[in-house]
């Protein structure tokens, strides 16, 4: 693979970062994930516009343009013959003595990208649905903010494997706040989707809005609103979605199925139509 790490495009095993990183020591950094159809990039402006929004809550500098990053993302893809996968894009406040203030202002941030190929519209998991535990959230209570601290998620989604499912919902004061990387739905006996509102409590996720439009356009019913565990087990239905995933249906949550056990047709549908929409 190629990469690209502070300007240069080189070979993925001659790319060099400092120990001194501020991403490695504090993970002082922010990241955006877009995905890639037919070679053509997904939603860039949205995760753009997100990136910028972390950059600036956390005070962090960046010197490359939404133009440069376009080409950028461009580039990759080209030299990496991406036709379906993801860009991965990470950026820290760069290298310097390890100290918990920050370094001079002056301080260059350390920008990479790399791309990963995957099948995302031949998606087994999509196929079959995935099932979902339920843990405590105990994430800082800034995830509106894209960083690097991904430990937590880590943890939930190995107790998620560890106990035969897919991934783990987390539960802040009884109500789901999102999936451990993707936001989280359900439906509803009378069909409406509800999702959590917009909050620091979880990440505004780029696949959410456009299938929350999405939703609008088919006349769905939809309540941004936090709902409990109990109400996800009683569902008739529930998905998540993210820029890696779609929309993707969950069929179990704490080993108990959710509705007939089965992919949902208001999640099957979304996502045919969100793919359609998008490619
Ligand atoms: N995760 N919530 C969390 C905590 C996430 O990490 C993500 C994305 C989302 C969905 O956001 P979007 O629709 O913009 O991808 C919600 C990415 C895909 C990841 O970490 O790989």
């Amino acid at each position: 693979r190629t990469v690209y790490v502070n300007g240069a495009y080189v070979p993925e095993d001659q790319a060099k970062v400092s120990v001194f990183d501020r991403g490695f020591l504090f993970a002082d950094g922010v990241y955006e994930v877009t995905s890639v159809l037919d070679g053509k990039l997904i939603d860039f402006g949205g995760h753009c516009k997100r990136l910028r929004r972390s950059l600036g809550e956390l005070e962090m500098r960046l010197d490359l343009s939404d133009e440069d990053l376009l080409a950028i993302h461009r580039e990759l893809v080209a030299r990496n013959d991406i036709d379906e996968g993801m860009i991965y894009l990470q950026v820290t406040r760069g290298a310097a003595d390890r100290d918990f203030v920050f370094p001079p202002e002056d301080t260059p941030p350390t920008v990479v990208l790399f791309t990963q190929k995957k099948p995302l519209i031949e998606s087994a998991l999509a196929a079959r649905g995935q099932k979902v535990i339920t843990i405590e959230d105990k994430r800082w209570s800034r995830c509106d903010i894209k960083t690097v601290q991904l430990l937590y998620p880590s943890l939930a989604k190995m107790e998620a494997k560890a106990k035969g499912a897919d991934d783990a919902w987390l539960v802040r004061d009884g109500f789901v706040t999102e999936g451990s990387s993707n936001n989280a739905y359900i439906v509803t006996s009378d069909g409406t989707i509800v999702t959590r509102d917009i909050s620091s409590a979880i990440l505004s996720g780029i696949t959410r809005q456009a299938v929350l439009e999405c939703a609008r356009d088919l006349q769905m019913k939809i309540e941004e609103r936090p709902f409990s565990v109990e109400e996800a087990e009683n569902a008739v239905e529930a998905f998540s979605t993210s820029a890696s995933g779609f929309v993707v249906p969950a069929v179990e949550i704490d080993g108990k199925p959710i509705g007939d056990g089965k992919p949902g047709p208001v999640a099957t549908r979304l996502r045919s139509v969100y793919i359609e929409k998008m490619r």
